[in-house]
């Protein structure tokens, strides 16, 4: 590049002394200067042209990288570009599994091979045997509590399918059923690895395997079924939820308790209050109990009841349930004393009550006001009266803090069923009268009446006489009563 151009300076300088010097030349001034110009003019083209080619060059050589780059990375590129929905990983699309229900699992099984077998996983893990013939529970689309979302749900299941092969069953991981019987027994047996779990115990039949294995996380303590401890073994911290039935268990086996160091999850069953007292010196005070719960039977006298504020921490409970399916008489100073009882627990926050008519406005008004997110409450009735109660009266003192809410004064009771807090967990099927397929519970005008005057903002769910509703407020003002229990679109 260099050399032309001083080539050229020098030419022109040589000119240059060639013009000042050759004044004696013949040819004119005028002459000279446009033989010059054209002479300069020409030797610019050349090297500008020289130039152009090789920017040219350059900008050829740019774009025939820039080619070479889109074909030779374009794949992974663009790929990249396009994540979908079936790109996440199975852990993820797990996961997330875990938080429908068997309905809407089933659902996301129909749309293609991988789904399908990741829901089927997550459809045999865990599974819920609910062997009743009366009171099945309710399973539909838009019911999420854990109990849905934890497990998959069967009704009725008098003889078991899978006796024979089925290659599904190596999928599963637990089971639970509602009581112990037969089934449980061949499950026990034919299929050792599954974690086998009887809710309950059967008081008629014998199963022949342990009820329970020493890492269960839930135990029951009854006169037949004990704790069962390994070999040297005595604490056993995992242990978070016990139920006791508390007839005739060998005192040695209720001392055994103080070694569930880690117990949450009381329940106590027994016939008459006077059975109460042979918890007193176990130390269950002592024990980081928040859920209690006792059934009782036969109510003899007040005081035995007192006792649960000597044997407990009532401060620590959050989440209680007093359960007197008694239908004597009650003694003189029933009132005042479950008055006394409630106002002791001044940390709950879900309460539950099963007792006769007694006067709920007067004893509830010992509850912290605005302190209750769930309330359930059974009226036992007794003689042939319908006992009624003024609904608004009861829930006045917590209007501000009540989510979810049920009330029964139906007369019938299913000794098959298991009534408490658990009714808001599990939803048992609405019997439905097929002559009159729409009739609703009174209760539920009032609460209609209630929710629209602008009252009970935060209540979301309520079971009027087993009948139950969701309540639902979209963001257009409007509140919906929508039944989940029954088939019927009824919105009162
Ligand atoms: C469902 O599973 C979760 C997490 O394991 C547990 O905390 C919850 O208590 C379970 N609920 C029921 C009803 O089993
Ligand atoms: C395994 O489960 C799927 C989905 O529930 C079912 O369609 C299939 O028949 C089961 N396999 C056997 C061998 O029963
Ligand atoms: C229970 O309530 C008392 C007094 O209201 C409070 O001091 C205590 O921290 C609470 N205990 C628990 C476990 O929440
Ligand atoms: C409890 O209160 C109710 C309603 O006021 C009353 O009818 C009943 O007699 C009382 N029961 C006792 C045992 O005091
Ligand atoms: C529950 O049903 C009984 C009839 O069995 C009825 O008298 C009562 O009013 C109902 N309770 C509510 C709160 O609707």
């Amino acid at each position: 590049m260099l050399l032309p151009i001083l080539c050229n300076c020098v030419i022109v300088l040589v000119l240059i002394i060639i013009k000042q010097q050759a004044g004696v030349l013949c040819r004119s001034k005028q002459e000279q200067k446009s033989e010059l110009k054209s002479e300069l003019k020409s030797e610019l083209k050349s090297e500008l042209k020289s130039e152009l080619i090789q920017l040219v060059n350059e900008v050829r050589q740019i774009r025939q990288e820039i080619e070479e780059i889109r074909v030779k990375k374009p794949k992974s590129a663009i790929e990249k570009i396009k994540i979908t929905i079936m790109s996440l990983s199975d852990d993820i699309f797990l996961n997330v599994l875990r938080y429908l229900n068997q309905i809407h699992v089933c659902r996301i099984c129909t749309i293609n091979s991988r789904l399908y077998n990741l829901g089927k996983i997550k459809l045999y893990r865990c599974i819920y045997f609910h062997i009743r013939s009366l009171n099945t529970i309710h399973i539909s689309a838009n019911t999420y509590t854990s109990f849905y979302t934890n497990f998959t749900i069967v009704n009725k299941w008098n003889t078991f399918p899978w006796i024979s092969e089925n290659s599904n069953i190596t999928l599963v991981k637990k089971m639970v059923f509602r009581v112990n019987g037969l089934l449980f027994d061949i499950v026990k047996t034919q299929y050792p690895w599954i974690e086998v779990i009887a809710e309950d115990q059967n008081g008629y039949y014998h199963s022949q395997y342990p009820l329970q294995e020493y890492h269960y996380t839930q135990l029951i303590l009854s006169r037949r079924v004990g704790i069962p401890f390994l070999n040297g073994c005595q604490e056993m911290p995992w242990v978070k939820k016990l139920t006791i039935y508390l007839i005739v268990v060998p005192e040695q086996s209720l001392n055994e308790i103080k070694y569930l160091s880690g117990l949450e999850d009381l329940g106590i069953d027994v016939v008459d209050t006077d059975d109460l007292e042979e918890l007193c010196d176990i130390g269950l005070g002592d024990m980081p109990i928040k859920k209690l719960r006792i059934s009782v039977s036969e109510l003899i006298d007040m005081e035995e009841l007192q006792e649960i504020t000597e044997i407990f921490d009532l401060e620590k409970i959050t989440m209680f349930q007093l359960h007197l399916w008694d239908e004597d008489t009650y003694p003189e100073n029933f009132n005042s004393s479950i008055q006394k009882l409630l106002s002791a627990l001044v940390n709950v926050t879900s309460l539950s009550i099963i007792c006769q008519n007694i006067d709920f406005e007067k004893v509830l008004e010992s509850m912290k006001p605005n302190s209750l997110h769930t309330l359930h409450l059974k009226i036992v009735q007794v003689g042939n009266d319908i006992h009624t109660f003024q609904l608004e009266n009861i829930l006045n003192y917590q209007e501000h803090s009540l989510r979810r809410l049920y009330l029964s004064n139906n007369k019938q009771r299913d000794k098959t069923k298991m009534y408490g807090l658990q009714e808001f967990e599990r939803i048992y099927k609405k019997e439905t009268k097929p002559l009159i397929p729409n009739q609703q519970p009174v209760g539920i005008f009032e609460i209609r009446r209630m929710i629209d005057a602008g009252k009970f903002q935060k209540l979301n769910r309520v079971l009027i006489n087993e009948s139950c509703y969701f309540i639902k407020r979209p963001s257009n003002g409007m509140i919906h009563l929508v039944p989940c229990n029954s088939l019927i679109p009824d919105n009162p």
